[in-house]
């Protein structure tokens, strides 16, 4: 009697859960059919590798943890995160390019990756959230955090964002995102380098570290744009990833983009300024 009991108990019990994990299936299916929809998809062969790994799944019940699972807590985790790490005018990753950037991390089990311009860490919290609890790997983040960086000649926006500049306080920005490394138990997945993307070069040769994910977000003149893909295209690895920020709305950024997109392919480009969304994403060769 006892061992019936437990029997339909258990029973019970993993009906529950399969319906949990279907449940779970609908909501990232509907998500990614949003992204899908959303996303102006250059390259459809990558986004359906982008996306396999989510469908490939899909048939696969299992009773531990499923992988879509695991992707939606992540994603679950990263929305958490951003409801708490302000969006302004000096930087706004939005729930969405964080979430693929953080899928890029674990589709394709991304180790090391580095961020140019971290600001209040909207960008590079989900990409170290993303390291923590799939790869096991550290998210670079450079940000000088003086005025003088900060401020850009070359854009439309020159007047605006010294105005914006001057009423930052850069010491406590800087200490805000150690605090969000700490609070977010991420701190051996990130390491912040108050340094000019210039400047933290050497720390990366002296080490000898090479990246699979390259985010660039930091000055937007064209000629520091440029300085940071010399500098840092060098040292990434065959088929590793280049995020651009800002690429279509800035003409000082895209004249960069525009040079890159012609010599490495496109996996991604979006630009929907209703979700603050203008970004691209390129692929180095596997060799
Ligand atoms: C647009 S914000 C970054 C936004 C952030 N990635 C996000 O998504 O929320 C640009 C940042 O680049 C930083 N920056 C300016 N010059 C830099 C340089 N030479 N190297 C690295 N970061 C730089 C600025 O201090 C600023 O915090």
């Amino acid at each position: 009697m006892q061992k019936r009991d437990r029997g339909l108990a258990t029973t019970t019990m993993e009906q529950k859960k399969l319906q949990d994990i279907q449940e779970d299936l609908e909501r990232s299916r509907s998500w990614l059919q949003q992204i899908q929809h959303d996303c102006i998809i250059t390259n459809k062969t990558t986004s359906d590798q982008l996306a396999k790994p989510l469908l490939s799944h899909a048939n696969n019940f299992s009773l531990v943890e499923s992988p879509v699972s695991a992707k939606l807590r992540i994603y679950q985790q990263i929305n958490t995160l951003l409801e708490t790490i302000k969006w302004d005018f000096g930087g706004g990753c939005p729930f969405e390019k964080a979430s693929i950037m953080a899928d890029l991390v674990f589709t394709y089990n991304l180790k090391t990756t580095v961020e140019i311009g971290v600001y209040r860490g909207r960008s590079l919290l989900p990409i170290a959230l993303a390291h923590k609890l799939s790869t096991h790997g550290i998210a670079y983040g450079i940000d000088p955090y003086k005025l003088e960086e900060a401020l850009e000649n070359d854009t439309p926006f020159t007047e605006d964002i010294e105005k914006f500049c001057l009423a930052l306080d850069f010491d406590s920005l800087h200490k805000d995102v150690l605090n969000l490394i700490e609070s977010y138990q991420v701190v051996e997945h990130c390491i912040l380098l108050r340094k000019t993307s210039e400047e933290a070069i050497s720390y990366f040769i002296d080490n000898d570290i090479y990246f699979d994910l390259l985010h660039i977000d930091g000055n937007h003149d064209s000629e520091k744009v440029m300085l940071d893909v010399n500098l840092y295209l060098p040292r990434i690895k065959a088929g590793g990833f280049i995020v651009m920020d800002d690429c279509f709305n800035w003409e000082s950024v895209n004249v960069v983009y525009t040079q890159l997109k012609s010599q490495y392919s496109v996996i991604l480009e979006r630009f929907d300024l209703n979700i603050g969304a203008d970004y691209a994403i390129l692929q180095l060769p596997q060799n």
